[in-house]
């Protein structure tokens, strides 16, 4: 299927709506919940400062859907200073007196809606606009923020460490999952509402700035810089984006499947980028015949010398911080461009729909390239009658605790136990069917386990029950 700019909108209008419409969220305003609550005047027209996840309330806003984001940023790792300009293009889906963005630190020093000033004011990390004129529902409209400062990593409590934008030595490593992009530039940042991105990144001469799709520019900038042009063509979450930046080897190309790849190394890693290139190669065709077709126009991966020690599934770019990837979490980033990017969870609470199908596949990797089978995987984890796993039931990810081992490798293990249950044919048509319905959107695991029924036809409430939703170890 291809997508014209065009289409693309008309799609996400479709597939993205529902998840703005604020029904089950704690955020929405009364104005916008339909229960026929009175509206407080003030508050009419304003748009939810939640898109509606009761576990994030402050994440993603209300009011609009973004189809477009143009992030034209310029950087100095010298001084860590970022200057920025994001032009956002949205669609009202209610009447709008005022709507947020989410931006965390920063300085606004303007914002306008269709070219008009708008008033602005800061409360935490919400950027309240008033637009000149209240939008109509329906009414596409464009917001321009300029902004500038020192973008500031998150450091988180739990079990994430430190994501955002980070900086390193050479320049920057970004990667924001789950919440992290706010922090360098202003978005509905929340995975269930997916958008187009322009980037235009200006950085000092010989260094090299990667984003997300495909490059289609680098020009020289005033005072000796380079202007690198990316542009995904793909609706993307706003945790994907990625403007990772400094000096790297570059390596580019086709797989022997003709998807185009290009693999970079920080030269601390120099020996890595012919591997890199290479096995992401192979993977990325191996997971097309097994899912169905890559979903994106360009596949790699990029290895910075920052060490976060853990990897992201940056769209296009998955990128590996500060170790020299394996060939199993290669298989882990590039089956999350189908299981995370292309199909994207609409709740952090469905994580698993993400972390265990990724790590699954990590399985059947090992099954593929002869060794133990992903039935031996099963076994060996299930051995562990101990394993904090048993307690934290993967199918609802804690607010406080979203990337939990049991995300992982207990949502992996449901997926083999449906295998068995279901039999490899009806299993593996399963995975393809559901890459193919929601290709570009957001899905549920209510969702999924309603798919795998009908394909199977069998009633698998029972195995999805004990092995997502209860914390105990289930009986097989
Ligand atoms: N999604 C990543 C993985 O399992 C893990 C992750 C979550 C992460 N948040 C991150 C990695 C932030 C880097 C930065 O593949
Ligand atoms: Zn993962």
């Amino acid at each position: 299927m291809r997508f014209t700019r065009q289409a693309t909108a008309a799609l996400l209008a479709l597939l993205t709506l529902p998840a703005c419409a604020p029904s089950d969220g704690a955020a929405a305003t009364p104005a916008a919940s339909g229960k026929g609550t009175p509206a407080p005047v003030a508050d009419a027209g304003a748009g939810a400062p939640g898109i509606g996840d009761a576990d994030f309330p402050l994440d993603g806003n209300g009011g609009y859907d973004v189809g477009h984001y143009d992030v034209t940023i310029g950087y100095t790792p010298a001084t860590k200073h970022l200057d920025g300009v994001t032009t956002i293009d949205a669609t009202a889906t209610q009447p709008l007196s005022r709507f947020n963005l989410d931006l965390r630190g920063l300085e606004v020093s303007e914002v306008t809606v269709d070219g008009a000033k708008a008033g602005f004011d800061r409360r935490r990390d919400e950027l309240v606009i008033t637009p000149a004129t209240a939008l109509a529902k329906g009414a596409r409209f464009t917001v321009k923020v300029t902004y500038a400062g020192e973008p500031k990593p998150v450091k988180d409590p739990s079990n994430l460490g430190t994501y955002g934008f980070i900086p390193t030595t050479d320049g920057a490593f970004v990667a924001s999952e789950p919440s992290g992009s706010k922090t360098w530039f202003p978005n509905n940042d929340h995975p269930a509402d997916k958008a187009t991105f322009d980037f235009r990144i200006t950085v000092p001469r010989g260094l090299t700035a990667l984003a997300n799709g495909e490059l289609t520019g680098k020009t020289a900038a005033p005072g000796g810089r380079t202007t690198f042009t990316w542009r995904e063509t793909h609706p993307m979450v706003t945790y994907l984006a990625t403007a990772t930046l400094g000096k790297f080897e570059l390596r580019q190309g086709r797989t022997a499947g003709g998807i185009p790849n290009l693999a970079a190394v920080d030269p601390a890693y120099h020996d890595a980028l012919g591997k890199l290139y290479r096995v992401s190669g192979e993977v990325t065709d191996y997971w097309s015949k097994v899912f169905g077709p890559y979903p994106f126009s360009a596949t790699g991966g990029v290895v910075d010398n920052f060490s976060a020690g853990y990897a992201l599934e940056n769209q296009t770019k998955p990128m590996y911080g500060g170790f020299d990837p394996d060939t199993s979490i290669i298989a882990h980033e590039l089956a999350h461009q189908w299981f995370g990017d292309s199909v994207s969870i609409e709740r952090w609470k469905d994580l698993w729909l993400n972390e265990g199908f990724a790590t699954y596949a990590e399985w059947l990797w090992s099954e593929h390239t002869g060794g133990a089978t992903a039935e031996a995987m099963f076994r060996r984890q299930y051995a562990a009658k101990n394993d904090p796993i048993w307690k934290y039931p993967p199918g609802r990810a804690k607010p406080g605790d979203l990337f939990n081992q049991s995300v992982y490798r207990r949502g992996a293990m449901t997926l083999q136990v449906l295998r068995r249950a279901v039999g490899d044919e009806t299993f593996f048509k399963l995975l393809r069917t559901w890459v193919a319905d929601h290709k570009y959107g957001n899905a549920t695991t209510p969702e999924f386990i309603a798919l795998a029924e009908r394909l199977s036809g069998k009633q698998l409430d029972t195995l999805f029950d004990a092995w997502l939703f209860q914390p105990s170890r289930p009986e097989v």
